[in-house]
C-alpha cells in the first residue's frame, strides 16, 4: 500500500472506546487493539500476543494495562510484558509494539510511523461532536475498497453533479466548472463560487444567493469542508476568494470526514455533519444527515464496483481530465512523502 506512515489516522470516535473492553481496528494491514486503562488513559497495541500470537483485543483491562486473556500474559501500555503467570523471568523481547495515540475532535487518532516522530500538532483541526458552534450528526461506513479511491473521489467534485443529482441536488456547475486549487503543506484546499445560484438541498435559498464552499483534504485523507450562502455579488466582491463566514446570510454547516485504510482493498470512512447554531437546529442537522447517508451510500456504490473492475483489469491505467487536478496533486504529494519515508528508514538502517 502506498500510503503516509508518519501521519495520524482515525481508528475511532471517541466513543467507540468502551471502558475496560479493548477495541480492534486494522489500519494499514497492521492490527490493533486500543482500549481506554482505569485512568482514561488510551493505549494502542498491536493485536497479537508475544506468546502464542493470540489477539489482545480479546484481552481483559486491569488498571492501565491489558491482560491477554489465553495464558494470561499482562502487558504495560507501552507494550512490555510485566507478568508472566508461572514465570518469573521475563525475557527482554517480551513486548509488543505500542502506538501514538491522541483523542482529539471526538476521533482517536493512532500515528502509524515512527512514534519518535508522532508530533500531535500534525492532527488535523477536524470539528469534534462537542464543538460549541455545529450542531453534528455522525457516523462511519466500511468499505469493500481501497482508501486511496475513496480519496480521489472526496478530490473531484465533479462526480457531485452525477452521483448526487438526486441526494445532494448537486447542479451541471460541479461538472461544468473548475474548483480553485491552492496547495498546502499537508493536503490541497478547494475553494468554488456558484453565483446566482438557489443552492443545494443542503444550502437551499428561496432567492438567488452566491454560493461559496472551501474543504482542505489532508494527509492521510482527512476532508474538512465548511461554506455558506451570501448576498449575489459577494463573489465577485471578494474575487472569487475566500468570503467571511461570519458575514453569510446561511447555509453554514461543517463536515470532518476521515478515510482510513485498513488492508489493501478495505477501508473505514467516518463522517460527521451539521449547522452552525446560526443557521440550524437539531432538524436540520437529522435533515442532513438523512441527505449524506443516501449520498455516502450513492458513492460506495460506485466506489466498490469501480474496485471490482480495476481488480479484473490487467494493467489498469487512469485517464486524467482537467478535473483531476487536486487528485494528482495530492497523490503525487503522498508518493513524495511516502517515498522519503522509505529512505529515511533506509538510510537509518
Ligand atoms: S497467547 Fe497470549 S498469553 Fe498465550
Ligand atoms: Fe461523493
Amino acid at each position: 500500500m502506498n500510503y503516509v506512515r508518519n501521519a495520524w489516522y482515525v481508528a475511532a470516535w471517541s466513543e467507540q472506546i468502551e471502558d475496560g473492553k479493548p477495541f480492534a481496528i486494522t489500519i494499514l494491514d497492521e492490527p490493533l487493539a486500543i482500549f481506554r486503562g482505569e485512568s482514561g488513559r488510551l493505549s494502542a497495541l498491536e493485536d497479537r500476543c508475544v506468546h502464542r500470537l493470540a489477539p489482545l483485543s480479546l484481552g481483559r483491562c486491569e488498571g492501565d494495562r491489558l491482560r491477554c486473556m489465553y495464558h494470561g500474559l499482562l502487558f504495560a501500555a507501552d507494550g512490555t510484558v510485566v507478568e508472566i503467570p508461572g514465570q518469573d523471568q521475563i525475557p527482554p523481547q517480551a513486548r509488543v509494539r505500542a502506538f501514538p495515540v491522541v483523542e482529539l475532535h471526538s476521533w482517536v487518532w493512532v500515528w502509524m510511523g515512527d512514534p519518535a516522530l508522532a508530533d500531535e500538532a500534525l492532527i488535523p483541526p477536524a470539528v469534534g461532536l462537542d464543538h460549541p458552534d455545529y450542531i453534528l450528526g455522525h457516523g462511519h461506513l466500511d468499505y469493500a475498497a481501497e482508501a486511496r479511491l475513496i480519496n480521489d473521489n472526496l478530490l473531484d467534485f465533479s462526480h457531485l453533479t452525477f452521483v448526487h443529482a438526486n441526494s445532494f441536488g448537486a447542479g451541471p456547475e460541479f461538472a461544468a466548472t473548475q474548483a480553485r486549487i491552492t496547495p498546502l503543506d499537508r493536503g490541497i484546499r478547494y475553494e468554488r463560487w456558484i453565483e446566482n445560484s438557489l443552492g443545494s438541498s443542503s444550502r437551499r435559498s428561496d432567492v438567488p444567493m452566491d454560493s461559496y464552499m472551501r474543504y482542505d483534504f489532508l494527509i492521510p485523507g482527512v476532508l474538512l469542508m465548511t461554506g455558506g450562502i451570501f448576498p449575489l455579488g459577494t463573489a465577485k466582491a471578494c474575487a472569487f476568494g475566500a468570503p467571511d463566514l461570519d458575514e453569510a446570510k446561511g447555509g453554514v454547516t461543517f463536515t470532518s470526514q476521515a478515510v482510513t485504510p485498513v488492508t489493501g482493498k478495505t477501508s473505514r470512512y467516518f463522517f460527521s455533519w451539521g449547522p452552525h447554531r446560526k443557521h440550524g437546529d437539531e432538524a436540520l442537522r437529522d435533515m442532513l444527515m438523512g441527505i449524506a447517508g443516501q449520498a455516502f451510500d450513492e458513492d460506495k456504490v460506485m466506489i466498490e464496483a469501480q474496485q471490482k473492475v480495476i481488480d479484473r483489469t490487467p494493467d489498469p491505467r487512469v485517464m486524467p481530465t482537467a478535473h483531476d487536478k487536486g487528485v494528482t496533486m495530492f497523490n503525487r504529494l503522498v508518493e513524495r512523502m511516502a517515498r522519503a519515508e522509505t529512505e529515511g528508514n533506509r538510510n537509518a538502517a
